[in-house]
C-alpha cells in the first residue's frame, strides 16, 4: 500500500498542507497550523488508535415518527421560503449583504411569530438596544412580545437561553459573537464556525429553533457565513441590488422543504412589505417594447415569475468589446453569443453587448436562455418583439432549443397577466392555453421567424 504523507491543517482557514510552517501560507495566521493523524492505520485495521469502538445500532429507513411541528408566521412569502412555516428545533442560516435588511425582515419576522404564540428572544451583537428599539418603533413593532438583548458573549447568551427556554431565539450576527474557549478573535472562522455549532447543537438538544444572521463578506468569505451553511438545516440568502426596493429571499439549502423556494418583498419606509404578486411589478416599469426588451416567462421554486430581459448592443471603441450583465450569469451570456454566432450566423464582433433584469431580480434558471437570444439579436436587429409575447426555452450548444420544466404554469401566468402570444421550444405532447404559442426546435428557425429574412 502506497504510504500517505503527513497532512497538516490551520485551525483559522482549514487550509491544508503537507509539511507543518510557524505560520499559514493561506491566511498568514502564527502557530495555527498542526498535524491531522489519518483515522486508520490500514486496511485491516479494526481500531482507532488502539482503542475500540461502540457497536452502532443500525435502523430500517421505515419510519414510524410523525413530520415536525411547524409555526407559520403568517407572511406567506416568508413561509414559503421555509418550506411551510418554521421548524421547532430547527437551526436556519440567513446571509446577505452589509444593509440590504436582514435585521429588518428577522424583526419582523420575531413579532410575527411572537403573535403567533412562541417565545422569540432577539439577540443583536452590532446594535445596542436601543437601537434596535428605534427599529422596532419605525415598525411599528412595539407592543409585540418580543424579548431583546444587546450581547456577543456566547456563553451568557447560552445561560440565557438555557433558563429562559425560549422557542426562538435570533442572532444577529453570527460574525459578532464571541466564544471565550476559542483563541482566536471575533468573526473568525473558528469563533462563527464555534458559535454556530454551540448554538445549533444548544438548539437541538432543547427543541428550539435559531435564526442566524450571517453577512457575505465580500473578500472571498472566509469568515462568512459559508463556513456554517453544513451544520443549519436550512440556509436562506437575502438578495435585492443597491437602489431597488426589490428584495428576494431565496432559499439554497433546506432540509424541511422545497431548494430554491424564493419570497419577494419591498423594502419600504416601514419595513419589508410582501409582494404577492411578482410578476406584476416586475414588469410595472414596462412603457411600449423597446427592440432588446423581451419578457421571459420563468419558474422561480414552485412559482411562475415574468419579468424583463433588457440587452443593449452598440459598437465598441475596444479592441476587447464589453459584456455586462447584470441580473444573469456572465458566462452564460458569453455562452449564448456564441451559440447565437456561430449557429444562427449574427455576428456581435466588434460590438459592445449589455445585459441586464429589471428590477433588480436575478435570474439563474437555463430556460431563460432564448429570452436572453431574443433580446441580444433584438438589440443587434433593431427589432422589437410583439409586445404582447412572452419568451422561453434552454438552448444547446448546437442551437437546439429544449423544452422548458412547467410549459403550462409558465403559458399560465403569461395568459393572467394580459399576454396573448408566446415563443418556447416544441414538446413532445402539445400545450393546452388560450396564448397563441409559437413552438419551434432550433435558433435558426427562430431567428428566421422572429427576424425575417435580415
Ligand atoms: P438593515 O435591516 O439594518 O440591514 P442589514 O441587517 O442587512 O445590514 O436595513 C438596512 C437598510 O434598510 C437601511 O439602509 C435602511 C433601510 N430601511 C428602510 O428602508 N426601511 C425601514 O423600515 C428600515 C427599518 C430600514
Ligand atoms: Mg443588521
Amino acid at each position: 500500500m502506497a504510504k500517505s504523507s503527513p497532512s497538516f491543517q490551520c485551525s483559522a482557514c482549514n487550509a491544508t498542507s503537507t509539511k507543518w510552517s510557524g505560520r499559514c501560507d493561506d491566511c498568514g495566521a502564527w502557530n495555527t497550523v498542526s498535524e491531522v493523524k489519518p483515522l486508520s492505520s490500514g486496511p485491516a485495521s479494526k481500531t482507532l488508535g488502539g482503542a475500540r469502538g461502540h457497536h452502532l445500532t443500525l435502523t430500517d429507513l421505515a419510519t414510524t415518527s410523525e413530520p415536525p411541528p411547524r409555526t407559520l408566521a403568517g407572511v406567506d412569502e416568508l413561509d414559503r421560503v421555509l418550506g411551510g412555516g418554521l421548524v421547532e428545533a430547527s437551526a436556519i442560516l440567513v446571509g446577505g449583504d452589509p444593509g440590504i435588511g436582514k435585521s429588518t425582515l428577522l424583526l419582523q419576522a420575531a413579532a410575527r411569530f411572537a403573535r403567533n404564540g412562541l417565545k422569540v428572544i432577539y439577540v443583536s451583537g452590532e446594535e445596542a438596544t436601543a437601537q434596535v428599539q428605534m427599529r422596532a418603533q419605525r415598525l411599528g413593532l412595539t407592543e409585540s412580545p418580543v424579548k431583546l438583548a444587546a450581547e456577543t458573549n456566547l456563553r451568557d447568551i447560552l445561560t440565557t437561553l438555557e433558563a429562559e427556554n425560549p422557542n426562538l431565539v435570533i442572532i444577529d450576527s453570527i460574525q459578532t459573537m464571541w466564544a471565550d474557549n476559542v483563541e482566536s478573535a471575533p468573526g473568525s472562522v473558528s469563533q462563527v464556525r464555534s458559535a454556530a455549532h454551540e448554538l445549533t447543537t444548544f438548539a437541538k438538544r432543547k427543541g428550539m429553533a435559531v435564526i442566524m444572521v450571517g453577512h457575505v463578506t465580500k473578500e472571498g468569505q472566509i469568515a462568512g457565513p459559508r463556513v456554517v451553511e453544513h451544520m443549519v438545516d436550512t440556509v436562506l440568502y437575502f438578495e435585492g441590488e443597491r437602489g431597488h426596493p426589490f428584495r428576494i429571499l431565496r432559499a439554497h439549502k433546506n432540509r424541511f422543504g422545497p431548494a430554491d423556494e424564493i419570497g419577494v418583498f419591498e423594502m419600504t419606509g416601514r419595513g419589508l412589505a410582501e409582494v404577492k404578486n411578482p410578476s406584476a411589478l416586475f414588469l410595472s416599469e414596462r412603457g411600449t417594447p423597446q427592440p432588446g426588451s423581451v419578457v421571459f416567462a420563468g419558474i422561480e421554486g414552485s412559482r411562475p415569475m415574468l419579468c424583463e430581459f433588457q440587452a443593449l448592443v452598440a459598437p465598441s471603441p475596444h479592441s476587447n468589446p464589453r459584456r455586462t450583465v447584470v441580473g444573469w450569469d456572465g458566462g452564460r451570456l458569453a455562452m449564448i453569443l456564441a451559440v447565437i454566432e456561430s449557429r444562427a450566423g449574427v455576428p456581435f464582433t466588434g460590438l459592445d453587448v449589455y445585459l441586464n433584469v429589471a428590477g433588480g431580480l436575478r435570474v439563474t434558471e437555463p430556460a431563460a436562455d432564448l429570452a436572453v437570444a431574443a433580446a441580444l439579436i433584438s438589440a443587434r436587429e433593431d427589432a422589437a418583439l410583439p409586445a404582447d409575447c412572452v419568451v422561453f426555452g434552454e438552448i444547446s450548444l448546437s442551437g437546439g432549443l429544449r423544452p422548458a420544466p412547467q410549459t403550462e404554469n409558465r403559458l399560465k401566468e403569461a395568459e393572467k397577466l394580459g399576454f396573448s402570444s408566446a415563443i418556447a421550444p416544441l414538446t413532445k405532447k402539445g400545450v393546452q392555453t388560450g396564448l397563441g404559442v409559437r413552438q419551434m426546435d432550433d435558433l435558426v428557425t427562430f431567428v428566421k421567424d422572429v427576424f425575417g429574412d435580415r
